[in-house]
Parts: structure tokens; C-alpha cells; sequence
């Protein structure tokens, strides 16, 4: 077999593959370490970590969908510093372990992140500004381009680790929430976190959730992220990680194709515990199956004029 190589750069952090499990999904690891190496991962993303201890909303917070689950978790983490333990044992994989970091206010955020620096190994930060689950900051400051910068910029001063910016859907002009938050320095984006969205028990005649709203996540928002990362991608320059209802391979290359250099996978592994791995084999064998050498090339490869007419001769016959 050619070997391909899967490797791609997200900031400082060089990734073995471009493949790493999405924040709020994967916990610590602990729940998928009896079903794969972790190390097998491009990087890890660990669940949303405020300053302080968070118990969550109360229940009921999940409820499935058609295609979808919606979650209103609330933000349930241990605080910085019980986080920060389990994320320097995972630096024992060998693989950059990305923190997402919440919180209501400016003040934090910025606290969340000085008690990682000095307490955690982590490699980078992803900022969630676009958690739909809190009722006082989380989305608030994703959702116009000057609070995400100010907060951007804030967050910037405190480290020179690798700071990525999570992106909400919820909101009428992405790209220019994606500018913002880039030319305040941040290294790299991810998106999409999940649409904001509801469920009604007609027996109670009550809403599902306690918290009445939560976020939509699987299947159901992928063309909406696939859209999102399109338009993103084409206008800032820092690398996407994209995300938002990927469950296997050609889910994974879609957003690649759409400009991701990265992807994360969410929902996707509460059904099949091997969702990560399986998409990173899915990926390798779609590059060596279309004589590709390398992942990076087909990174945005979907915008790119071919020549035989607006849609390219290029190859299409793709058997997984
Ligand atoms: C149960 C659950 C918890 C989540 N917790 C977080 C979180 O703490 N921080 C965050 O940025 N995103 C969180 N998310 C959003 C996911 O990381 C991801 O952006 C979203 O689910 C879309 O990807 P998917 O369709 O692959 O799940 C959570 C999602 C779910 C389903």
C-alpha cells in the first residue's frame, strides 16, 4: 500500500492527522481509551473548562432528534484546576491536547486561561464563544464581531499557545465574526458549534428540555457547517478545523474539500465508539484510492477551477 501522508498544521501544532474527537464528546478520553489507542488521534479536544467548578444545567439535558441531538449540558466541568490534572495525564499520548475554555464573562475567560497556563501542559485553547447552553456569556460574545475580538484580543495577551476560536451558526454573517476574531490573533478556527433549537413532549405538552432551548448537533447540521466552512475558509487565512454532523469518511473529505484542514467529530461518537479512528483509515484510503500523496492537497480542492467545464473532469468514481 502507498503510504499517504495525513499530517497538517493548525497553528503551532503539528497534527499526525488531521482527525481529532470534538469538545463536549469525548470527555477526557476515559469512556473510548478501552476501544482504541488515543494516541491514534491527530490531537484531542476536551470538554468546555470555566475557572471555576460548573454543575451544568439540571436534567433533562439530551434529547434526540431526527438526525440530531439536542444537548443543553450547561457547561457541567470540573473547574481549571481539577481539568487541568486529567489534561496533563493525556499529554502522556504523545498528542497535542487541545482545552476549549468558557465562561460568562471577559473575566472568566481570561481567568480560565492564567490557571491552564501555569497549571496545565495543554498545547492549546479552543475559546468557545458560542456555547447556546449558558444564560450569560457563552454565545453572547460570538455572536457580533466586536466581542469576539475584544475577547480574542484579551485572551491573545495571556498566551503564545496555539489559540483557536470555536464559532457559533447562530448568527446572519459568520465571516465576519470569522474576521474578527482572526485579525485579533487567533491562530486558527473551528466551527461550527451547535444551532440553537427545541423540542415540545406533546404528552406533557412541556418543553423536552429543562432548559428549554439546547443545541442541535449529528447529521442534521452538516450542510449547514459544509456551508459555513466554504464561506469561512474563502475569506480568512488562518486554517478551519471544521465540524458539525461528520460521521464517517466521506463526511470528513466533504469538509476538507470545502476548505477544512482539519476536522473534529462530535455526536458521531456516542453511536460508534470507533468514529474517530474509522475516519482517519476513510481518509487515508480516499487519498491513496484518487493518488493523493498527501491530505493538504485536497484541502479546499472543491473551489478550485478544473479544466473540463465548472465542475472539472476530476476524478468522481470513489469506493470507499
Ligand atoms: C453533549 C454535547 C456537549 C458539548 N459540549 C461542548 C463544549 O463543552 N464546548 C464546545 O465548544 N462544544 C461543545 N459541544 C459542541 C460540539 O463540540 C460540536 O461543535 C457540535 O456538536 C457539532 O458537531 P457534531 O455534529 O459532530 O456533534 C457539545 C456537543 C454535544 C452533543
Amino acid at each position: 500500500m502507498n503510504a499517504v501522508d495525513l499530517s497538517v498544521q493548525i497553528g503551532r501544532l503539528k497534527l499526525k492527522n488531521p482527525v481529532m474527537p470534538a469538545s463536549g464528546c469525548f470527555g477526557y478520553g476515559e469512556e473510548y481509551a478501552p476501544y482504541y489507542d488515543l494516541s491514534r488521534l491527530g490531537a484531542i479536544v476536551v470538554k468546555g473548562t470555566t475557572a471555576d467548578p460548573c454543575p451544568g444545567n439540571p436534567p433533562v439535558r439530551l434529547a434526540e432528534t431526527p438526525a440530531g441531538l439536542l444537548n443543553a449540558i450547561g457547561l457541567q466541568n470540573p473547574g481549571a484546576v481539577a481539568a487541568a490534572a486529567k489534561i496533563n495525564k493525556l499529554g502522556a499520548l504523545g498528542i497535542p491536547v487541545i482545552v476549549n475554555v468558557a465562561g460568562h464573562s471577559t473575566e472568566d475567560y481570561c481567568r480560565a486561561v492564567r490557571i491552564l497556563e501555569t497549571e496545565s501542559t495543554a498545547s492549546a485553547y479552543e475559546l468557545n464563544v458560542s456555547c447556546p447552553n449558558v444564560a450569560s456569556g457563552g454565545m453572547a460574545f460570538g455572536t457580533r464581531p466586536e466581542t469576539t475580538a475584544a475577547l480574542v484580543k484579551k485572551v491573545r495577551a495571556l498566551t503564545d499557545r496555539t489559540l483557536i476560536v470555536k464559532l457559533s451558526p447562530n448568527v446572519t454573517d459568520i465571516v465576519a465574526i470569522a474576521r474578527a476574531a482572526a485579525e485579533a490573533g487567533a491562530d486558527a478556527l473551528s466551527l461550527i458549534n451547535t444551532l440553537l433549537g427545541m423540542a415540545i413532549d406533546i404528552k406533557t405538552r412541556r418543553p423536552v428540555l429543562a432548559n428549554l432551548t439546547g443545541g442541535l448537533s449529528g447529521p442534521a447540521v452538516k450542510p449547514v457547517a459544509l456551508r459555513m466552512v466554504w464561506q469561512v475558509t474563502s475569506a480568512v487565512e488562518v486554517p478551519v478545523i471544521g465540524l458539525g454532523g461528520i460521521s464517517n469518511a466521506d463526511d470528513a473529505v466533504e469538509f476538507m474539500l470545502a476548505g477544512a484542514t482539519a476536522v473534529a467529530i462530535g455526536t458521531a461518537n456516542f453511536r460508534n465508539p470507533y468514529a474517530c479512528p474509522e475516519v482517519i483509515d476513510g481518509i487515508a484510503g480516499y487519498l491513496r484510492h484518487n493518488g493523493f500523496a498527501s491530505v493538504t492537497e485536497i484541502v479546499g480542492l472543491a473551489k478550485k477551477e478544473r479544466p473540463g467545464g465548472e465542475h472539472g473532469a476530476g476524478k468522481t468514481d470513489y469506493c470507499p
